[in-house]
């Protein structure tokens, strides 16, 4: 086959722009782990009053406990003011000591896998991700047990929650089924080694790497010389793979998707309990949104043609909202007129504060007010808004938890 010389042209051209592009990749990953090995990233320590109302007791109670005490083997640091520095890991000790038991789900309880996506680049799909599991991790003393899945090889995500280790092994690797076992070691143990502790005691991730990217290429080529499904079950590789063996270490799993409705995406499917679609509302974007919805429905089809039980819920975001923006007020009017109560009950706003802290790969609750690079109002302002979101996600997951209904009985 003979190839014209101008796409011959377009193509060296290409490999040259790759070739600076990798370059340029590989100083901005180097730059990027010298400053978030996670070693170094530390969450926000908490004042006495602070640690007091995370746990829910009065102030006076852990000043009695210190005096009897009870937390001396924490051995709590102490600022520069002399006064105690807690960090969210001594405050969950603290509890264990108090006798406030954490509130996992039970065995039976099914595990909430919540999947993160849309086809719209950019409308909010990790910020909203990030800074959701980090409310749910931080802001109540129920210790729940969070597992990240980055599933977008662009790897957003995994800056927000870096690894300690140099090459970590990724969700595209457990997949991909590129990793040997070592001598007496199980997948079990593979895999739940895989999800990497992060700076909050209670969140661990899976990261992606862009060697991820192989697993659509894979696939297809897979799929061409494959006679039936059972051959491959290249839909059900995150669920068997890589959740399954996890599925009693965590409480909840969420899951971020690049926006691609591909093979990792379909994956992703099949292993949902439930789905979150971020809708930024500008009218592009809303329309696009609309057009995704007709192909999601198709492929859920085929993803339920397979095995899917169904989702516990689904539900619309409204993320970057302007309020006072009269346009995108209008818009978000349209997005409840046509979905109703699966929309959440609040947006994300956009916030000074989320785009402070996401520019140094921060959730707004990891610093502390005064170590932000928005104004302390702003911080807190944010901070209500994504906590009253997670309140709503929090009772759409517990729904689901047999064991945390109260009955009337
Ligand atoms: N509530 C918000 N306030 C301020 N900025 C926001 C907010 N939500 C998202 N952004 C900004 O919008 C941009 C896109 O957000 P994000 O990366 O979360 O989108 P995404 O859907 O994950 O993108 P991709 O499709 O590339 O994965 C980022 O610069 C982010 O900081
Ligand atoms: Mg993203």
């Amino acid at each position: 086959m003979s190839i014209n010389s101008n796409a011959l042209s377009t193509y060296k051209l290409l490999k040259a722009t790759a070739e600076v592009a990798e370059q340029s990749l590989e100083g901005r990953i180097q730059h990027y782990r010298a400053h978030l090995k996670s070693e170094d990233k530390e969450l926000r320590t908490y004042t006495q009053k602070a640690a007091a109302d995370l746990l829910g007791v009065n102030n006076r109670t852990l000043k009695r406990r210190h005096d009897q005490g009870d937390f001396d083997h924490l051995h709590i640091q102490k600022g520069a003011n002399g006064h105690y520095a807690y960090t969210l890991s001594n405050i969950f000790a603290m509890a264990d000591i108090l006798g406030i038991n954490a509130d996992h789900r039970d065995l039976e309880d099914k595990l909430q896998v919540i999947v993160i996506n849309s086809l719209k680049g950019g409308c909010g799909k990790t910020t909203s991700l990030v800074n959701l599991a980090a409310a749910l991790a931080t802001t109540n003393i129920k210790r729940y047990r969070i597992g990240i899945i980055d599933l977008d090889p662009q790897g957003s995500s995994s800056s927000f929650f870096p690894s300690s280790e140099h090459d970590p092994i990724t969700v595209g690797d457990l997949m991909r089924d590129c990793i040997e076992l070592e001598e007496n070691e199980t997948w079990e143990q593979l895999v739940a080694d895989s999800f990497q502790k992060t700076h909050i005691p209670n969140i661990r991730i899976l990261p992606s790497g862009m060697d991820d990217f192989y697993f659509e290429h894979e696939t297809a080529t897979e799929l061409k010389e494959s006679s039936s499904y059972e051959q491959t079950r290249h839909y059900h590789k995150l669920k068997e793979r890589v959740i399954e063996p996890v599925k009693d270490e965590f409480d909840i799993i969420l899951i971020d998707t690049a926006p691609s409705l591909n093979f990792m995406f379909y994956n992703a499917l099949m292993a949902s309990t439930a789905m979150l679609i971020p809708v930024h509302p500008e009218a592009v974007d809303f329309d696009a949104n609309n057009k995704y919805l007709k192909r999601l429905g198709e492929i859920y089809h085929t993803v339920a043609a397979l095995g899917h039980e169904g989702w516990d819920f689904m539900q619309f975001l409204v993320t970057n909202y302007v309020k006072g923006n009269h346009s995108q007020r209008d818009i978000v009017k349209d997005v409840r007129t046509a979905f109703g109560r699966q929309v959440m009950s609040y947006p994300i706003n956009h916030s000074s504060a989320i785009t402070a802290s996401s520019s140094s790969f921060n959730t707004i609750f990891d610093q502390k007010t005064s170590d932000s690079l928005a104004s302390r109002e702003s911080l807190l302002r944010a901070q209500e808004n994504i906590k009253d979101v997670v309140d709503e996600l929090e009772m759409l997951i517990r729904s689901n938890w047999a064991s945390t209904q109260s009955s009337l009985d």
